[in-house]
């Protein structure tokens, strides 16, 4: 049976004792696998992403990270297993330097002095940050402030990742940089839960989706069983590509309707033309 890198057990979470933000969520997310956490504004999403490194603790339930319940453990000690990506980048920048931001993590997961510094300079020289390693975080733009947390994030190299919408706001070419980065990753048996808005990324990248809906799980599947249901993906306020939607139009004209990318349409359409021409 596969390795199960997260895995909740009937959590709830209240914030204040008033807010229900998540209801009674089970599921499992496999070792290895690329996982799209996806549901409205206010869903729950980022709750559950905090419950998974320890920031916020179940009032009902369990969490349990590769097998065993981190319940007793402190944060910092879940940050070896977990990286987290705060979905605003200016609520996990804290340090007086890019330099310093970087090796603040470095330094809390316990790595000697020179291997601190070797992977400081390779994850700056990695991310184009090396021009900047002085520089306050603040007076950086947007897109750089958000770089330079994905470059702490990645210089720690924990085995689990959990990035809170960490495309939003960012040109094309560095969306797909990133994100190729976490290909790599998961190429070489990381696992990876993405919370995002962007169905495009989810349809191209992901290799299951969990739908979130007032706090609770509304579905859970590989991305083309799910994104290919639009009455549940309504019922999430969440709309499926536009190449996913063209192709289910297309379904009394024989398209199965369930094309992720553009690529996967060209290649069934030009099939289903080649078929009625009887080439
Ligand atoms: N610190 C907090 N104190 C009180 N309520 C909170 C707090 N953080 C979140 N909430 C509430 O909990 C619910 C779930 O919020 P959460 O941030 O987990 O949703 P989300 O799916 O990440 O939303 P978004 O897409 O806007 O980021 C919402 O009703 C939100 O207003
Ligand atoms: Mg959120």
């Amino acid at each position: 049976m596969a390795e199960c890198a997260i895995e909740l057990e009937k959590c709830s979470y209240t914030y204040d004792g008033q807010v229900r933000a998540l209801r009674n969520v089970s599921c499992t997310i496999e070792a290895g696998s690329w996982v799209a956490l996806v549901g409205q504004n206010g869903s729950g999403k980022s709750t559950l992403a905090k419950l998974c490194n320890g920031l916020l603790r179940p009032q009902e339930g369990r969490v349990r990270i590769n097998g065993a319940d981190i319940r007793d453990r402190p944060v910092g000690s879940v940050a070896r297993e977990v990286g987290y990506l705060f979905q605003n980048p200016d609520h996990q920048i804290f340090a007086p330097t890019v330099r310093e931001e970087i090796a603040f993590g470095l330094r809390n997961l316990g790595f000697p002095g020179e291997e601190r510094e070797q992977r400081l300079r390779s994850t700056l020289e990695a991310f184009d940050l090396t021009a900047y390693a002085d520089r306050p975080p603040a007076v950086l733009g947007f897109g750089l402030r958000r770089q330079v947390t994905v470059a702490s994030l990645f210089a720690c190299g924990s085995p689990i990742l959990i990035l809170d919408e960490a495309t939003q706001g960012l040109d094309w070419q560095r969306s797909q940089g990133l994100l190729d980065r976490l290909q790599e990753r998961q190429d070489v048996g990381h696992t990876i839960l993405f919370i995002t808005h962007d169905m495009r990324l989810v349809a191209e990248r992901a290799n299951r989706v969990m739908v979130l809906h007032q706090g609770e799980l509304l579905a859970e599947g590989p991305v083309r069983k799910i994104l290919s249901r639009p009455h549940l993906l309504a019922r999430a306020s969440v709309s499926p590509p536009p190449v996913t939607h063209l192709s289910q139009l297309l379904r009394p004209w024989g398209m199965k309707g369930d094309s992720l990318t553009v690529e996967d349409f060209y290649l069934e359409y030009v099939a289903l033309l080649a078929e009625r021409e009887g080439v």
